[in-house]
């Protein structure tokens, strides 16, 4: 299939996220780099990187060479909340790494622990975009109560929250809470909060003849999450992109719902 029709959530300022995405954690060095090579070969459109993960310079080689159009391929990077007082150094330091002239979009990596600075970092990620080094901004690893607070200071929704979701994670309620707030949620380790060779999983993976992993990006998919898994195995990274071909019916969704339990 081609890229092109890979399913998309729209972002505030009309920006598209492809719901299939590639996730680079723990995929650095030369590895990083063959990973993003081979992903953007077997299809994906959506790289997610961060500065915490020291592979942006990797991630912006593997696009040049990947021979792609800059503007065909989706790049997702972090703000660590320590740099706080210096968002702008910070992005400018990943456009530098990656080689480009802004990011598609720019998350706070996680919530500040300093609560204090929630709003003020806020308003530095919305100048950033503003000042057109991304198109889109958002967060990772917020709660509801958190992005609330976002939005009451400043009337900005995060276009996205990055959070840590799966089958066993499923929660329809969080969910709709971001839905209700035009937050796109963005599921991060899907395998690693899996346990693949649970039977709602493999009978399904056996009547589609898919595998149980390919299940759980599909179910991502299917309720208009965005999924990022990350393999550095070039026959995993090409399976995890094989999912456009089947499609879950509304009890398979359910069967996998319940395995969350709420
Ligand atoms: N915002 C945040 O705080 C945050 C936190 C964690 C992750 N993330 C993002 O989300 C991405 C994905 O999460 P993750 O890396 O934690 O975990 P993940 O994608 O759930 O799992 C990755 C692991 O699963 C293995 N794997 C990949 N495909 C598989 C398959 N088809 N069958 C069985 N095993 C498979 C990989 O092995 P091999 O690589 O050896 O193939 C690797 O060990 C990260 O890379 C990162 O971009 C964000």
């Amino acid at each position: 299939m081609d890229h092109t029709d890979h399913p998309t959530a729209t972002l505030p300022g009309d920006v598209r996220i492809p719901l299939l995405g590639f996730g680079t954690w723990q995929a650095t060095g030369d590895a990083g780099f063959k990973a993003v090579l081979a992903a953007l070969d077997a299809g994906y459109r959506h790289i997610d990187t961060a500065t915490m993960y020291g592979n942006e310079e990797e991630v912006g080689r593997a696009v040049r060479e990947s021979g792609l159009r800059r503007e065909d391929v989706f790049i997702t990077t972090k703000l660590p909340p320590e740099r706080a007082g210096r968002e702008r150094e910070t992005i400018e330091a990943s456009l530098r790494a990656l080689d480009v002239e802004q990011v598609d979009l720019w998350l706070v990596h996680w919530p500040p622990s300093d609560a204090g600075a929630l709003i003020p970092i806020w308003r530095e990620m919305l100048a950033a975009r503003d000042a057109g080094l991304a198109r889109a901004v958002g967060v990772s690893n917020f709660s509801t109560a958190q992005i609330d607070e976002l939005i009451q200071a400043t009337e900005e929704n995060p276009a996205v929250n990055q959070i840590k979701w799966s089958p066993r994670l499923y929660d329809r309620q969080r969910h709709v809470e971001h839905r209700d707030r035009g937050v796109v949620l963005e599921g991060y380790s899907p395998f690693k909060t899996s346990d693949l060779s649970d039977p709602v999983l493999t009978r399904i993976a056996a009547a589609h003849n898919v595998s149980p992993a390919q299940v759980v990006l599909r179910w991502h998919l299917d309720h208009e999450i965005v999924a990022i898994p990350k393999s550095v195995t070039p026959e995993r990274i090409r399976a995890n992109a094989d999912i456009f071909g089947f499609s879950l019916t509304a009890e398979e969704i359910r069967d996998i719902d319940a395995l969350g339990g709420s």
